[in-house]
């Protein structure tokens, strides 16, 4: 007799694709090899929004890919009603793609009577049954601590650091932290580009006005170099317009930016164009349209990079052999 039921089924890998910014996802389809599984999305009136799945997804390893872009709360419970669809669905492992993970900058208190929103967001989706969550370039890595399961961080810099090291490859390079919660972050940059010399930033943000930078000071030897500017992500251009002046003025030879996400709020594209850094070279974990496409914008698909990852969890790999030592 025998000890129990043998299943004669296999692991289902199925993509499933938020509305948020769909080109992503069929990127990453295309890296797999396969398509995203048909669904019903619509707004109703009120703004309320509704999944519902074409085909069974009973028993499958579901991957939920979301972009994270404006309107970003409508995009985020999207995710979440795709998640709950699944779990209702009998999906067999949730994992929920977000390139850019939503509230990350809201990771802690500054004050008192304010949320902790980066934690709700890892509650939100462990509520409505997501099993794990895969990410690229948190803003500070204890935000996977949020998360009651597995969170698999990807880094771009491999992707950013090589473009650099082709395209600038005959110049003397500095490599810039724009604060001092990127320097561990531009130490792992100095690594990749053959040991450069590294710089960093003072900043101080004004607390009572939210994306108001109000000094700056650099601390490293920038004269006659050409800096890159290294960042997690891009919202209003703030950051790294006002780093790129003071490296100018402490006798910088040349300013190029380096960011994972290109969040690209105003007024980013008109500061960036205004500018004198000469590049800006972000990845597409958020959707850059026509109208952002700067000339001296470089954009460098992280498609095959999530596709590999998705791949590695799905078959019991390891994610982190991806990164080869440049994590951390
Ligand atoms: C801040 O700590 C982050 O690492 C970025 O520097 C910041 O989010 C960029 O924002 P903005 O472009 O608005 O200055």
């Amino acid at each position: 007799m025998s000890s129990g039921l043998k299943s004669p089924t296999r692991k289902n890998l199925m993509l499933f694709s938020g509305r948020g910014f769909p080109a992503l996802t069929s990127q990453i389809a295309a890296e797999l090899g396969i398509t995203c599984t048909p669904a019903s999305q619509y707004d109703f009136p009120n703004g309320e929004v509704y999944v519902r799945y074409e085909e069974s997804v009973r028993g499958c390893d579901a991957f939920v890919v979301q972009s994270m872009t404006t309107p970003i709360n409508k995009w985020f419970v999207e995710s979440l009603v795709m998640v709950d669809a699944l779990k209702r669905g009998s999906a067999k492992r949730i994992t929920v793609v977000v390139p850019y993970y939503p509230y990350s900058r809201q990771d802690k208190k500054q004050r008192g009577r304010e949320p902790i929103s980066a934690r709700l967001v890892a509650d939100l989706y462990k509520t409505a049954g997501a099993d794990r969550i895969l990410t690229v370039d948190l803003h500070t890595s204890q935000v996977m601590g949020f998360f009651d399961g597995p969170v698999d961080h990807l880094f771009a810099m491999p992707l950013l650091a090589a473009h650099m090291h082709k395209t600038y490859a005959d110049r003397e390079l500095t490599v810039v932290a724009p604060d001092s919660g990127r320097v561990r972050l531009a130490e792992r940059w100095t690594d990749r580009l053959g040991g450069c010399p590294l710089a960093f930033i003072h900043k101080t943000r004004d607390p009572v006005r939210p994306g108001k930078v109000s000094a700056h000071r650099v601390v490293g030897d920038v004269a006659d170099r050409t800096c890159i500017i290294i960042d997690d992500e891009i919202q209003t251009g703030g950051t790294v317009v006002a780093a790129a002046d003071v490296l100018f003025d402490a006798g910088a030879a040349d300013v190029i930016v380096a960011a994972t996400h290109g969040v690209l709020a105003d007024p980013a594209v008109e500061s960036l164009k205004n500018s004198r850094i000469r590049e800006v070279v972000l990845t597409d974990t958020l959707p850059i349209s026509p109208e952002q496409m700067l000339d001296k914008l470089t954009v460098l698909s992280i498609a095959p990079l999530v596709a590999t990852a998705i791949r590695e969890i799905f078959e019991d790999g390891s994610v982190t052999s991806l990164f080869d030592g440049a994590a951390g």
